[in-house]
């Protein structure tokens, strides 16, 4: 097969074939296509497109590029939960012991990732003693004893999207639905898990901004993970303000604790009990969406999701103290304050900026090497549509740097918006797709 043929096709608007698709994902895994060809067939199928056919069948070549992980000795059907990214967005920390406390086994490989925070396994590693850095023997021992494990995803998952991502993101080959569907869902298929119910973002500190671009992604990654023979679900929420009041890293871990606790932000806890209820229900815990969600609530009233937690945490070596004592989290050194020069009300909170201050506190990744501080971060005292009066404090910095603090406090500042009148309320679940 001459590759030039293949990119040829598609840059005159032909339809990739399955055998066609393969050999490029296994020819450039191992090296035999040059990234100046592979970069021309991104472009070509950027303008040009793939239809759900050709995705699906990319989809499969890139989860088989690299190791497929087989949970089938484990007991129950296996639900996991992925989210495109937000700001203050913690609830795998919540969801998964939820569910897990019910029945439902969760198995969830994370990623570190760039950006505002750490991934879910840096800010796990708040947790004095946490290990993340498990085999595959261990991971399953734990989700069958504990019911539940999360460990940083594998190197050897999905090999051709790391390469494939690295390539699109230097050639503007990003912003394709195809290339996008794919990259994501691959890595989740090959994690292994029965059923995947989707978060998708949308909003001003999501990578899909708009309700449109969100719910066409949403239904092209459900489409991909059933053809593949997986339940699937999406919910489409929102992230035009962060989740929560806490963004960072320990200061996220410490919010999911007070929400199995009963006693976290109103929006963590909605969005938890709902996405733990529809993963109650897909893994045939409960007959219902609703008897899911009234389970999860159960588990939070009880007791029994914080428990949960407690054995999760203590089952990778992590000091399960951490529930009742926040002491025992890294402690940031310097700590400065946002006040209100004004009065009215929040009529905008910027996710994208508060994330962006987030990261200047140093508890974001600008590169991959960069280290993440554990302890850094914002904790908000306000948000979009509360009352404000001058001087009032609207958030605290985070940091161990006090050029860093400064820094994050800087555009920490430009996120607010204060008017005299609040914003329109927006729903937190736009819609679910099945
Ligand atoms: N996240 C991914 O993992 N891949 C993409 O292509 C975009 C976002």
């Amino acid at each position: 097969m001459q590759f030039k043929d293949i990119i040829e096709k598609k840059r005159d608007g032909g339809k990739l074939s399955r055998e066609e698709i393969e050999y490029f994902i296994s020819a450039y895994t191992a090296g035999d296509i040059p990234d100046y060809q592979a970069s021309a067939l991104l472009m070509a199928v950027y303008f040009e497109g793939l239809d759900r056919e050709e995705t699906f069948y990319l989809t499969d070549a890139m989860k088989r590029s690299g190791d497929v992980a087989d949970l089938s000795a484990i007991p129950g059907i296996k639900v996991d939960k992925h989210s495109t990214g937000g700001v203050g967005d913690k609830t795998t920390l919540v969801v998964a012991p939820l569910c897990a406390a019910c029945g439902v086994p969760v198995a969830k490989m994370s990623g570190r990732g760039l950006g505002f925070t750490g991934g879910t396994v840096d800010k796990m590693e708040a947790i004095p003693g946490f290990r993340t850095a498990l085999g595959q023997q261990e991971f399953e021992e734990i989700v069958r004893s504990v019911g539940m494990s999360v460990i940083g995803q594998s190197a050897h998952i999905a090999a051709a999207d790391k390469k494939l991502y690295a390539l699109r993101d230097v050639t503007a080959t990003v912003e394709n639905i195809g290339l996008i569907t794919s990259s994501i869902m691959s890595k989740k298929l090959a994690s292994g898990s029965d059923a995947i119910v989707l978060d998708v973002k949308t909003g001003r500190g999501a990578f899909m901004k708009t309700l449109e671009d969100a719910r066409q992604l949403a239904e092209w990654m459900v489409d991909i993970g059933k053809r593949s023979g997986k339940k699937m679900a999406a919910f489409i929420t929102d992230m035009e303000q962060p989740l929560g009041n806490g963004v960072g890293n320990s200061i996220e871990v410490m919010e999911a604790i007070d929400t199995l606790k009963g006693r976290g932000p109103a929006d963590i806890t909605e969005l938890s009990r709902q996405l733990a209820g529809y993963m109650i229900y897909i893994g045939g815990q409960a007959s219902s969406f609703e008897e899911g969600i009234e389970k999860a609530e159960r588990s939070i009233k009880d007791g029994s999701g914080l428990r949960q937690f407690r054995a999760f945490v203590e089952a990778q070596g992590g000091d399960p103290a951490i529930t009742e004592d926040p002491s025992l989290f890294p402690q940031a050194s310097v700590v400065l304050e946002l006040k209100a020069n004004g009065g009215g009300y929040v009529s905008a909170l910027d996710a994208e900026t508060v994330g962006k201050a987030s990261q200047l506190s140093g508890a974001g990744r600008a590169k991959k090497e960069d280290p993440v501080d554990l302890a850094a971060g914002i904790i908000l005292g306000k948000k979009a549509g509360d009352p404000v009066k001058e001087g009032d404090l609207l958030a605290r910095v985070y940091a161990n740097d006090e050029g860093k603090a400064k820094a994050a406090l800087e555009v920490l500042e430009s996120a607010y918006v204060i008017g005299a009148e609040p914003p329109e309320t927006r729903p937190l679940i736009f819609e679910i797709i099945e």
